[in-house]
């Protein structure tokens, strides 16, 4: 598979269609009109171009459609894709044609060639979210197409590769978001992940870990009796990146990172439970954001903290009834020890606000089966204390093309979480089970603070493939949470 880093901007010339290898792409509207390269390779193909956009299959043409002339003649290439985009067309049409192109492309060389276009940008933003696989577990001979370069022929070549180290600095994000997401437990341990974040210390990022020692003088009673039934340490991991005034408030982001949830004593049963490695997919989205804005040295002060823990049942493991202290000082009665993520949020949110008093907080865990129910894998739930903040990041996932819907909250979901003996209970019950978890993190959202709580359970892995991914592994969230914050912090 391709990466991201084989994407390259070329100066736009016809003569190199004929010689190149792999896949040469032009470009025809769906009325049939071809620009120059399209003309060009018409005439090296002896007219395929032209007797293609004339026959019966091309009449009904969709855009992003491609066409595939195979072993052409007069040119090296081993196909000939032609690829229908109408002159008008919008940036998640261009995107979703780019990721169309990646995943034809099946790992060869390609040429694309896309004249003086001045969205060129979002279609190799379409390819580059796409040219995506998961096989650092596989061990068959790798093929030597990992060396294919994605040639894109323009004709302002360096202007538009200067532009597109910013999309592909998010692109980079999301990439790294779906490694954490996919890769197993066994791996990714909560000192493993941590390792990953530390590395990010390269681009700029200020990454402290804090360890158990430290949870517990912090009083993060609530995190830590997630993790006490496993024989991985529980970790919060800190990033900063002060790329803003240094006198403004950060936004902070806070991600749940459970690198995996068998429910603890309260066990989930045992189909599907191997779907649990993605429960850190939370903190994987603030860790990939953290990375796009280093990147692309974003304008802006962002704080990204996670919490890592394992949920394991266990002789030292937390008990259905354990009455807990979190951070905060408020008592929780575990009734159910696999509503868990909100236990380890809880105190990460705290612990975000007491130190950090940020502009705003985000959240962002797979946090409820619930939310599955209710939105399927079109859309991530979406819960808030403040409309502004609220439809500022709806905006941005919408221009992402990145599904979002927002929940209710409100007093009586909150009373559902009285306890007979603590302050709260860490479940609700059956009915809105997504509402009251979302109830339950509000107990810990200081007054005023901004603030939006994303479960994304549903929309994190996948079993499907996506517009812009491979099954698994998403991503999502990353391009919303980056452009909310373009959008929000750094227009002048
Ligand atoms: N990690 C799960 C939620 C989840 C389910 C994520 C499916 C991704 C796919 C979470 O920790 C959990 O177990 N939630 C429980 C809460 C319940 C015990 C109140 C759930 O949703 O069943
Ligand atoms: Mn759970
Ligand atoms: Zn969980």
């Amino acid at each position: 598979m391709p990466s991201l880093s084989s994407i390259r901007f070329v100066d736009f010339d016809t003569q190199l269609m004929a010689d190149a290898q792999g896949r040469v792409v032009v470009i025809v509207t769906p009325e049939g009109q071809l620009d120059a390269a399209a003309r060009s390779a018409n005439r090296m193909t002896k007219g395929a171009v032209k007797r293609l956009v004339e026959s019966e299959a091309f009449s009904k043409a969709k855009t992003g459609q491609i066409f595939t002339v195979s072993w052409p003649v007069g040119m090296l290439a081993e196909a000939l894709d032609v690829l229908v985009l109408p002159r008008k067309i919008t940036a998640t049409e261009l995107r979703k044609a780019g990721s169309a192109l990646a995943k034809t492309s099946g790992g060869k060389p390609v040429l694309l060639m896309t004249g003086s276009m001045t969205k060129v940008c979002d279609l190799a933003m379409g390819l580059a979210l796409r040219l995506y696989g998961f096989d650092v577990h596989k061990t068959a001979d790798k093929p030597k197409e990992d060396e294919a370069v994605i040639q894109i022929a323009h004709k302002s070549a360096t202007d538009m590769a200067a532009r597109f180290s910013v999309e592909q600095a998010v692109a980079a994000g999301v990439h790294m978001t779906r490694d954490l997401t996919n890769e197993p437990a066994n791996v990714l341990t909560t000192s493993e992940f941590a390792r990953r974040l530390e590395e990010m210390s390269e681009l700029g990022l200020e990454v402290e870990v804090l360890e158990e020692d430290q949870l517990e003088a912090l009083g993060m009673h609530s995190l830590l009796c997630v993790g006490q039934g496993s024989a991985s340490p529980s970790k919060v991991v800190v990033m900063q990146w002060k790329g803003g005034p240094a006198d403004e408030a950060p936004l902070a982001l806070v991600g749940k990172g459970v690198v995996f949830d068998t429910g603890g004593i309260s066990l989930k049963p045992g189909a599907g439970m191997e779907d649990m490695t993605m429960d850190m997919g939370g903190a994987g989205v603030v860790a990939g954001t953290m990375r796009a804005l280093a990147m692309r040295k974003a304008n802006a002060n962002v704080v990204g903290l996670v919490g890592l823990v394992e949920n394991m049942p266990s002789g030292t493991a937390v008990r259905p009834g354990d009455v807990v202290t979190s951070m905060k000082g408020d008592t929780i009665e575990v009734i159910n020890t696999d509503a868990e993520g909100r236990l380890v949020l809880c105190d990460v949110m705290w612990y975000a606000q007491d130190r950090f008093n940020p502009s705003g907080m985000i959240d962002l865990a797979t946090l409820t089966g619930a939310i599955i129910i209710g939105l399927g894998h079109e859309n991530a739930g979406v819960f808030s204390n403040d409309d502004a903040i609220c439809n500022a990041f709806l905006k941005a996932a919408q221009a992402e093309d990145e599904g979002a819907w927002r929940m209710p909250l409100g007093q009586a979901y909150d009373d559902m979480l009285k306890s007979r003996v603590a302050d709260m209970k860490n479940i609700g019950g059956r009915p809105a089970g997504s509402v009251t978890a979302a109830q339950f993190l509000k107990r810990f959202v200081k007054e005023d603070m901004p603030w939006i709580h994303l479960d994304i359970a549903g929309v994190a892995s996948v079993k499907a493939e996506t517009a812009y991914a491979p099954s698994g592994a998403t991503g999502w969230g990353v391009r919303s949470l980056d452009r909310f914050i373009r959008d929000k912090f750094e227009a002048e």
